[in-house]
């Protein structure tokens, strides 16, 4: 039965392809009044695809000159613009209009531009702009996505960027290498922050120890939410230190332990009954992660949960984000975005039950997966 209807399914996508494929069909498509709105919109999309590239750097170049922030303040002329930026009129009447077929921005009255609808949105979400801009480092070893895909790991200028990827000791980096990565993490944390506490996932937990916390921006907002949970950091020694400076300055010294070390070589934080590890497995391949879930579950407390939070492969609704890691992780030199099946094989392997995947708002930014230590 599995086998005939596997058949018949083939058979009709090799017919949906040779229909697509026609230019005939796509002439008629569009010629014919009732479905000449289907038509259009598959165009576009498909012109989409093709522009995108050129989408992100009229982005780009928009967030460099900090143009959303100046046109929330107050709509202006392209002359004022251009005045304040020292560019020409014309470059700066040229950037606007190609913004506006974004909808990052948008013509007003008088001959003055405003903040688009798009545009809005970008300012209400934080580090949206700090993910763009050090989209430059990426963007450069995309310029050529086949030699991307040909270069051994190691030898991108993403990869310079997070060395801890490709570094033989992870846990000697000095701390002028961690510092852009770990300042763009604690810029784009807050989105993945709300993902997760929403699901309200600390409930009953007594020690919690965020495993490659980053300076310390989830706790710092886990620390506010949950009063009377006890906190650990735990990150490499560089990037502890970031923490334990952010934390102190936000008065929270005494209250998140940090932990300074390598997860690859040093024994994680015990006594705590909740381990998460928020945007960490997609850096790394499958060998590295079952042995960071195996020493996870080491540290934990029996009866203890560990939380995954990242954003999956072939989530529905938010795939492009999987084509999106797919490449950037490539760039990077290592990992990959894991389907949530893949997830839940490699916490079964070390040892983990009763994976369950958590539904958050916007899977896009991230999805939780968690695990029991032991059966209850
Ligand atoms: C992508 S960042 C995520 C940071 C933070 N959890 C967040 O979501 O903002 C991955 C973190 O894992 C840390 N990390 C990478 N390799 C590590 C290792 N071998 N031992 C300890 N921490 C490591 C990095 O320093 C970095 O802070």
């Amino acid at each position: 039965m599995a086998a005939v209807a596997a058949k018949l399914r083939e058979a009709l996508l090799a017919r949906r392809d040779r229909l697509l494929a026609s230019p005939r069909f796509h002439r008629l498509a569009s010629a014919f009044w009732p479905t000449r709105p289907v038509a259009r919109r598959r165009a576009a999309a498909l012109f989409d695809l093709c522009a995108g590239f050129v989408y992100s750097q009229v982005l780009a170049a928009v967030v460099r000159l900090r143009l959303l922030e100046r046109l929330a303040r107050e709509p202006a002329e392209a002359g004022a613009l251009a005045a304040a930026h020292g560019l020409p009129v014309e470059a700066v009447e040229r950037l606007l209009l190609a913004a506006a077929g974004l909808g990052l921005v948008e013509r007003r009255t008088a001959g003055r531009w405003g903040l688009g609808a798009r545009g809005a949105e970008l300012l209400a979400t934080p580090g949206l702009a700090a993910m763009i801009e050090h989209h430059a480092v990426l963007y450069g070893d995309l310029a050529d996505p086949l030699e991307l895909l040909r270069r051994p790991p190691g030898e991108t200028r993403l990869a310079g960027y997070w060395p801890y990827a490709s570094a033989e000791d992870a846990a000697a980096l000095p701390a002028d290498r961690v510092v852009p990565y770990s300042a763009l993490m604690a810029a784009t944390q807050p989105m993945v922050t709300a993902e997760i506490l929403a699901l309200r996932p600390f409930r009953g937990v007594r020690r919690l120890v965020d495993v490659g916390g980053g300076e310390g921006a989830f706790l710092e907002a886990v620390a506010a939410r949950c009063p009377r949970l006890e906190l650990v950091l735990f990150d490499l020694p560089a990037v502890a230190e970031r923490a334990r400076a952010r934390l102190a300055a936000a008065g929270l010294a005494e209250r998140i332990r940090v932990v300074g070390g390598d997860f690859r070589r040093d024994p994680l934080p015990a006594g705590c009954d909740a381990a998460s590890l928020v945007r960490v497995l997609h850096d790394h391949d499958d060998t590295t992660v079952l042995e960071l879930l195996r020493a996870v579950r080491a540290a934990l407390l029996p009866g203890g949960t560990v939380l995954i939070a990242e954003p999956l492969a072939e989530t529905p609704g938010a795939e492009r984000v999987g084509t999106y890691f797919a490449l950037y992780l490539a760039a990077m030199g290592r990992g990959r975005p894991r389907r949530v099946d893949e997830l839940v094989a490699l916490l079964r392997r070390a040892g983990f039950v009763r994976p369950r995947l958590h539904r958050t708002r916007l899977p896009l930014i991230a999805s939780v997966v968690s695990a029991r230590r032991d059966a209850p």
